[in-house]
């Protein structure tokens, strides 16, 4: 493990390398305990270096077993190997020479999950972002460009396939039953990108003809016994290559484009060039296993990495601080797709439903940070959510300032200038500034300073000049680090919708630049008067959430309730309905806090319930609106002195009460919201049972009995339907015999599948209440679970501490104490996942007084006895922030 050095990085400190790669040979022989990685390097001083100057390679628990130069033994002055370096000395001034560096390396016993490692037999690799250094000793930054060849030997038996990056170049038999392949990939990347995969697994193929007419060999290669299930994989790669040519009008460059499903990954997927690696969870997919989200989720990951290919493979990142360039533009740019594959607006409410309740935290706490960081102890810990969603949110931004076209322009340039390059953010600011001719100089504070800007409005009407006067002004809170912000451009879009629904346009607008319903904030303070407005209009801010921001405006129900019924833009219409539920879900909790009776009033629901029942608008919508704000989004609007308890107990009390309200509704919604022919996981198919199940759950509370959904868990006929029907069994009635019941036929019905079984551990571990730790402990003793699992732990420990928040924030604090444990156990194996699951203390600060002493012990426990990097960089700055 990569134990702490307490050592930071500073993108200030950035220098290009001393010696140019110019070519990457490896050969692998493989073997489960000692494989022999020989690296043949290429280099050449660059132009003006001192002659003196030594090569420095990175590694990573490594020992060097071989080291030549040009082909002869290297005298051993001149070099020196630790497990962490390789420095070579006395090199050519100018002269391109060759290094052979040989390491034995054992993928058998990399649990880290880093590097070259076995999952389930199959040897296969994760490089990003410092992993390739666990490989062999390499300039291991994404700075360092080169042409691969690679060389594969192994056991032909076992291993029948032999993948690498790029196209195949060929392959033989060798004695002893061995056999090797060869790959070259011509495009220069950097060592994250690399990728080796070998093992005996089954394929589903198919081709692409590219919009040039070359036509593309696709394979998804996945355990045998399991291709059918990556039919919905390859068909969702297909439309993504088909989309980026239409959309960004970018093709595919190698002959062929292979996907690999392993059980053991870290992460979700990565972008390996040519030869991208899943975490099965993300391939996998019929309609007896996976879940309507599922199926969007493989649509989406699938197009993410094979995305990509150009951003973030062609154009790469000049170092890791500018991991936003190639994340957060990759996740705009799937979050484009899914919006032109599925429905627009309901794609934008579950992307800001998703900020929200993640990235606004995050922002908000100890570990916050700019979408682009300027210091990091440890680049594991910056795959945040602010890096993907508010990186991807702040790319829309750039395309809203400028419009479609201009933006289109930004983006062709990009890709030409910068292809085959390692840039930087500001290379990418300046592309859309020059297709544009726009100044991007304040906006480019949105890359350097963290936080989410708060925007207040105040409104006034004057009825006799017909005018409507904002003031508009934004603050920028402290965060680690940054105590003083400077104000931000914000594109704030805007509706005055009128009385009768329709939306008032102004004679003229002062006081701030407006490009068509778009506003742009640049100063602290705007005052900006709007003329020719007939009426007094209900003022809709920050439409399609036009900037990732917090509005403070005192909106009357009366104007909430005529956005919700009228305004064109369906986000909009989303965010009323949830602003008119707030207020009474804040009361409950702080009633329930101060342990006062709770009391309702559901006049705040009728608008919820029109649009409900509402045929007009499409099911998926319907169903977003009678989803309310989680647990999370209330204590995070509360802002403090949170009581999960309170919280949770408020929220009931409101759901009843709305549960109540549209009884009849629910009741016909759960008759006619029914499926039309076999299941199809096509997002319209899906809307209608995200509706029905809506309903269930609210009928469900209504009538406070488990008859109803024990009776969609006996008839259900798709794991949607299904894990929703046991979900509202176990957190409603966890002692009901129907909950045992079905809880014991699902375990039985998919003991061989563990995906399936994922879903069981993770709907018990979020069952409410204080009960569940104990429960969580006795999962743990349960023959499914597996703790050197990264799926497994994050299914079980990772949903009871970030998705169960009264189970978790148990006031006596054993819910701390047992994470503390788990993190310690955790990241002996695995340092990444253990980081990434104490994460979910970031808000713990937050909490009444009397939790939060307890969740600072168990963290303070955590920081006296923990090893790596990851987590002692975590734990730090959570207790420190
Ligand atoms: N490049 C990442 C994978 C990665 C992340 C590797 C962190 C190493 C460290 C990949 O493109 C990615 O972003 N994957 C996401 C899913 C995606 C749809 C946002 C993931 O793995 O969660
Ligand atoms: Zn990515």
């Amino acid at each position: 493990m990569r134990t702490d050095t307490g050592r930071i990085i500073h993108l200030a400190d950035y220098r290009p390398t001393d010696f140019v790669l110019e070519r990457v040979d490896l050969t692998f022989e493989l073997d489960p305990e000692a494989t022999k990685v020989e690296a043949r390097l290429i280099f050449h001083r660059r132009d003006g270096v001192d002659p003196a100057a030594p090569l420095v390679l990175d590694g990573d628990e490594l020992t060097l077993s071989g080291l030549l130069f040009d082909q002869m033994e290297m005298a051993p002055e001149r070099y020196t190997a630790t497990p962490d370096a390789l420095v070579v000395r006395d090199l050519p001034e100018t002269s391109p020479f060759e290094l052979t560096i040989t390491t034995i390396i054992n993928p058998q016993a990399n649990s880290q999950l880093m590097g070259l490692y076995r999952s389930s037999g199959i040897y296969c690799t994760q490089c990003e972002a410092e992993g390739f250094r666990r490989i062999t000793y390499f300039p291991d930054r994404p700075d360092v460009l080169a042409p691969y060849t690679i060389t594969i030997i192994a056991d032909k038996a076992a291993n029948p396939l032999l993948l690498s990056n790029g196209n195949y170049l060929g392959g033989g038999n060798f004695d002893e039953g061995r056999h090797f392949a060869a790959w070259f990939d011509p495009h220069p990347k950097p060592a994250y990108l690399f990728a080796l995969v070998a093992g005996d697994l089954g394929v589903v193929e198919d081709k692409f003809t590219t919009m040039s007419g070359r036509e593309v060999a696709l394979k998804i290669y996945v355990e045998h016994g399991k291709e059918s299930r990556a039919a919905y994989a390859m068909d969702a790669l297909k439309r993504s290559m088909k989309w980026d040519e239409e959309v960004f009008g970018r093709e595919y460059d190698l002959d062929i484009f292979m996907i690999v499903a392993v059980s053991d990954f870290n992460m979700g997927a990565m972008e390996n060039k040519g030869l991208n690696v899943f975490n099965d969870k993300y391939v996998l997919a019929d309609p007896e296993t996976a879940t309507d989200a599922d199926y969007a989720n493989i649509e989406a990951i699938i197009a993410h990495e094979y995305f990509h290919n150009w951003t973030g493979n062609r154009i790469t990142c000049r170092d890791w601080f500018q991991l936003c360039l190639k994340e957060g533009l990759t996740v705009f740019r799937d979050h484009e797709f899914s919006a032109d594959q599925r429905s627009r607006p309901v794609k934008r409410i579950a992307e800001v439903r998703h900020l929200r309740s993640e990235q606004f935290p995050e922002d908000a706490g100890p570990l916050a940070h700019p979408v682009r960081p300027d210091k990091y102890r440890e680049i594991n810990n910056f795959y945040t959510t602010t890096v993907y969603e508010k990186g991807s949110e702040v790319t829309r931004m750039i395309a809203t300032i400028l419009g479609r076209d201009r933006f289109k322009k930004g983006m062709d340039l990009y890709f030409e200038r910068h292809d085959g390059e390692a840039a930087t953010v500001e290379d990418f600011v300046r592309c859309f500034e020059d297709a544009s001719g726009r100044d991007l100089g304040q906006f480019s504070l949105w890359y350097n300073q963290a936080g989410t800007p708060h925007v207040t409005v105040t409104a006034d009407y004057d009825a006799a000049a017909k005018t409507l006067t904002l003031e508009i002004g934004q603050t920028v809170p402290p965060t680690p680090g940054q105590a003083h912000k400077k104000p931000m451009h914000i594109p704030l879009d805007l509706a005055l919708v009128l009385e009768d629904g329709t939306i008032a346009v102004p004679a003229s607008v002062d006081g701030a630049e407006m490009t068509g319903s778009v506003l742009h904030l640049k100063e602290a303070r705007h005052t900006v008067t709007f003329t020719g407005i007939p009426s007094r209009p209900a003022l809709s801010l920050n439409r399609s959430f036009s900037a990732p921001i917090v509005v403070r405006y005192d909106q009357k129900p009366a104007d909430l309730a005529l956005i919700a019924r009228h305004e064109t833009d369906l986000f909009s219409r989303w965010q009323a309905i949830t602003d008119l539920a707030l207020p009474a879900l804040k009361d409950a909790a702080l009633a329930a806090r101060k342990g006062e009776a709770i009391q309702i009033d559901v006049t705040f629901a009728d608008a919820l319930l029109a649009v409900a029942a509402d045929p007009a608008l499409e099911p998926a919508f319907r169903a977003q609106a009678l989803a309310l704000p989680s647990e999370a989004d209330i204590a995070r609007e509360l802002g403090g002195d949170n009581d999960p308890d309170a919280i949770h107990a408020g929220r009931e009390a409101v759901l009843t009460a709305i549960a109540r309200a549209g009884a009849d509704a629910f009741r016909t919604l759960c008759d006619t919201m029914t499926a039309e022919g076999a299941y199809s996981p096509d997002a319209a198919s899906a809307g209608r049972r995200a509706l029905r199940n809506a309903a269930l759950l609210y009928r469900t509370i209504a009538e406070d009995t488990p008859a109803l959904a024990a009776e969609a868990f006996a008839k259900a006929d798709n794991m949607t339907d299904l894990a929703q029907a046991l979900t509202v069994l176990a957190h409603r009635f966890p002692e009901a015999p129907e909950t045992h019941a079905a809880l014991s036929a699902f375990e039985a019905r998919f003991a061989e599948n563990a995906l399936v079984i994922d879903k069981w551990f993770q709907i018990q571990a979020t069952i409410p209440g204080e009960g569940a730790l104990a429960r969580v402990m006795r999962l743990k003793e349960n023959r499914h679970f597996n703790e050197n699992n990264p799926n497994r732990v994050r299914s079980l420990v990772g949903a009871f501490v970030f998705s169960n928040p009264t189970g978790f924030n148990r006031a006596d604090g054993a819910g701390y104490r047992f994470l503390a444990e788990e993190i310690l156990r955790i990241d002996a194996k695995n340092p990444q996942l253990a980081a990434r699951l104490l994460t979910s203390m970031r808000s713990w600060r937050q909490l009444e007084p009397g939790r939060a002493e307890l969740a600072r012990a168990a963290l303070v426990r955590v920081e006296r006895e923990v090893l790596s990097n990851d987590v002692r960089d975590i734990v730090d700055r959570t207790l420190k922030g």
